[in-house]
Formats: structure tokens, C-alpha cells, sequence
């Protein structure tokens, strides 16, 4: 580990300190990229940013918004940035294509080719690549080449790379990606799949019917979401009609609308299932496990200001839901006597609301049995069109370029 005992300003101070915290914690195991993140000043590639916001280790830095609010650029937590390097095991003299720019994570990409790589980073948006390019200049990273495109596209003039990194929530997997990518090269993106999502590090595999994405490693992280051809947002469904609760599905709503519509008027039912947690343990494998077992998997967000305690989900911006027919369900936790745990239970509403409970609470069993403390769903991507038959599966997801296939692996 590089010595830092010492601290010539403030912010290498502050730098240090992210760093030596991403170390502890393991999220930075590779000298190089410690290196890196030791090295690039990342205060200066968020100008008019306070130090200590800059250096906020789990923190983005949100640089622009629409007229919804909607974050639609940022330079995204320390940690993430250290977390998607890890995943992308950039060498020297490999040349790397960034989807999304900002200029920071460019500068760490150019320190982990040196001399003999190459960087391109893309973004959609013209301001956004005026300040890479300058900021890029003037810190000396001036070899990294900035282009200003619909990144879902294939860029002009490239050639197949080794390292195609996505910083932007992606919703698909765009052809151009892998069409850019050499055969063994990587591909890191954080993808959304039933509203979850994960940053994956795919490499390709060639099968008997043809070359399909095989995920390396997925880890949970948050992304501003993608604009241009690819762009996709989740759809609300409105219960009872008002936006008091929405419930938000990622790939297309249900059939019938009004199913839900009497949910609310029969009284809720509450079930404690006996299934608790430590309050920080990672819970990636209970979300995959309801996206991958419930079919009408969807995530719920109360409305603040509109809440009338018709429901009363832990988080109110996100919390796992599915619907059944005339009947939703979401997920809830309450501290256990001891304070110690957090203890899962389900919310109901609608005719069924027994029997949806009742499932949802299996799902819970089986995590719990099965499924906790151990290895993520394995994710594979293949081209539209393939059939059900060659995609080995617990639940597939359709996209319109890609079929995204999750499976437990086999122990
Ligand atoms: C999280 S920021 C990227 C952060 C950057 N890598 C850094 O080092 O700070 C995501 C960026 O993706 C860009 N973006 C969104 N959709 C895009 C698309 N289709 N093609 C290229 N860039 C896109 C946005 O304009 C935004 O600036």
C-alpha cells in the first residue's frame, strides 16, 4: 500500500483517506488501481464541488437534472468507480471504450493502460463531453479521446476493444457493444433487470448455438439512467387510480389495469414470518430470488406528501412488491426484541391477500434455506429472437435487443 503519512493538502488528505477506507473494506484489491485512485485529483473533475462532498467514499455528485428531477449526469461514489475498475481488470496497453463521461473514471482508465492503451469515452450530451475534454486536458490526461454520440450506437472510426465500460444504467444490452468488443474481451454495465440493478462484468462465450454474454461477477449499485435509442423507463401503475402508491414494473405492465382497483378497500393483512437479518447484511440474492420466483415482481413507492398510511412500506421510495390478479403484496421488516435483527414480513391488499402472502413468504423460506449467503444468479445474454429452448433459465427477461436469462448456479 502506498505510504501515506504525508499529506501535502487537504485533499490528497481526503483522497488518502477514500482510498485507505476502499482498502479496508475491500473494494480495492489491485495495487494498480489503488494507485490510480491515490493519484488522479478527483476534486478537480468536480469543480465548484466542497472537498468534503468530493471525497464522500459511498457519495456521487450529481452534475445535472431534467425538469423532473431526474438525475441525468453524475460522477458517480468512490466506491462505485473502484468497485466497476475491479470488475474490469483493465491491463497496460489494453484499449478501453467508456460509455458515459465525466472525465474521472477516463483518467483512472488512462492510468491503468499508461503509455501503450487507449481510452474513448463517450457521452450523449455536448456539455458534458466540453468538460471532460477540458478537465481531461488540463490535468494531463489530454491522450484520452472524447466523442460526442448515442454510445448505443457504433462509434465511427473505432477499433474492437478490450474493455467496453458502461457508466449509465443501462435497460438492454445494445448490439454495437459486443460488436465493438473483442472475442475475449470484457464488458462492466450496470444493468437493470426487473428494476434491480446490478453492475455486471460479462465476458463472451462461445455456445453450440452461437456467442452469448456470461456474467463474471454482479454487484449492487444505482445508475442515472440511460437517454438516447436504448433509453427505457419503468411504468407505473397507479393503485386505485392516484399516485399515492405506484407500483413500478420494468418490463411492461399488467393486462388489466383496473384489476387492483378495489385492492385498497378490504383491510390489510400483515404477516411475521420469522425470517430475519443482521441490519447490514447484503440482501443481493432475496431481491434476485422475488425478481426470479414471483412472476408479477414489481418494486412500490409511496407518495410523501399524498401518503394516507394505506400502506406502509419500510423505505417509501422502494420497496419489493408483486402483483396477482386483483391483489399486491410488498415486503416490510420490523427490529426484533433484541435490536440485533430485522425481522421480514408481508404487507397485502385484495381479495387474495392471504394466499399472496402466503407466497411471498415461501419465496422468503427458500432465500433463506437455499439461497442466503450464497453466489448471485449467474446472468446471460442473448439476442432477441433466441429460443426458449437454448437459454438455460429460472426466469428469462425480454428486452428488445437482448433475452436476459437468470439461473441459480448448480452446486
Ligand atoms: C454517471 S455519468 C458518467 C460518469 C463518468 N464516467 C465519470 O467519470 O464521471 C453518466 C453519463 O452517461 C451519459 N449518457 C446517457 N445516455 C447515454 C448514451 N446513450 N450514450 C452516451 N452517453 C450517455 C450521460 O449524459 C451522463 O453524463
Amino acid at each position: 500500500m502506498t505510504d501515506t503519512t504525508i499529506e501535502p493538502d487537504e485533499a490528497t488528505r481526503l483522497r488518502n483517506r477514500v482510498v485507505n477506507e476502499l482498502c479496508a473494506d475491500g473494494t480495492i484489491s489491485t495495487p494498480a488501481i489503488e494507485a490510480a485512485m491515490r493519484k488522479v485529483p478527483r476534486h478537480a473533475f468536480i469543480p465548484d464541488t466542497p472537498l468534503d462532498m468530493a471525497y464522500a467514499t459511498y457519495a456521487a455528485v450529481i452534475t445535472k437534472t431534467d425538469e423532473d428531477g431526474v438525475h441525468l449526469s453524475s460522477v458517480s461514489a468512490p466506491q462505485i468507480q473502484a468497485m466497476m475498475l475491479e470488475q474490469a481488470h483493465v491491463l497496460p496497453g489494453l484499449r478501453v471504450l467508456e460509455i458515459g463521461s465525466g472525465g474521472l473514471n477516463a483518467a483512472y482508465l488512462a492510468e491503468l493502460v499508461g503509455e501503450d492503451g487507449e481510452v474513448v469515452t463517450v457521452d450523449i450530451d455536448p456539455a458534458v463531453t466540453d468538460r471532460a475534454s477540458r478537465l481531461l486536458e488540463a490535468h494531463g490526461y489530454g491522450k484520452v479521446r472524447v466523442v460526442t454520440a448515442d454510445a448505443a450506437e457504433p462509434i465511427a472510426g473505432l477499433s474492437e476493444v478490450d474493455v467496453v465500460m458502461v457508466t449509465v444504467g443501462a435497460w438492454d444490452i445494445a448490439p454495437a457493444w459486443t460488436a465493438q468488443l473483442k472475442q475475449d474481451g470484457r464488458l462492466v454495465v450496470p444493468l437493470r433487470m426487473r428494476g434491480l440493478t446490478r453492475s455486471v462484468a460479462f465476458t463472451q462465450v462461445m455456445g453450440e448455438n452461437g456467442t452469448y454474454l456470461q456474467s463474471e461477477s454482479a454487484r449492487i449499485c444505482g445508475f442515472v439512467p440511460m437517454q438516447g435509442s436504448t433509453a427505457h423507463r419503468e411504468e407505473l401503475l397507479l393503485v386505485n387510480g392516484t399516485p399515492e402508491i405506484g407500483l413500478k414494473f420494468d418490463d411492461g405492465l399488467p393486462a388489466d389495469l383496473h384489476r387492483l382497483d378495489n385492492a385498497v378497500t378490504t383491510p390489510r393483512h400483515e404477516l411475521w414470518t420469522g425470517v430475519t437479518v443482521r441490519p447490514q447484511e447484503l440482501i443481493d440474492t432475496l431481491q434476485m430470488a422475488m425478481a426470479i420466483s414471483l412472476p408479477g415482481f414489481c418494486t412500490m413507492a409511496v407518495d410523501k406528501i399524498l401518503d394516507t398510511g394505506l400502506v406502509a412500506p419500510v423505505n417509501k421510495r422502494f420497496a419489493l412488491a408483486a402483483v396477482e390478479g386483483d391483489t399486491f403484496a410488498y415486503l416490510v421488516t420490523r427490529r426484533t426484541e433484541d435490536h440485533k435483527h430485522l425481522e421480514y414480513g408481508v404487507h397485502a391488499l385484495g381479495p387474495h391477500a392471504t394466499q399472496l402472502a402466503d407466497q411471498m413468504t415461501d419465496v422468503l423460506r427458500d432465500w433463506e434455506t437455499n439461497r442466503r449467503g450464497g453466489p448471485s444468479p449467474i446472468i446471460r445474454v442473448y439476442p432477441a429472437g433466441t429460443s426458449d429452448d437454448h437459454i438455460p433459465a429460472d426466469r428469462i427477461i425480454d428486452k428488445v435487443h437482448s433475452r436476459i436469462s437468470l439461473s441459480w448456479p448448480t452446486t
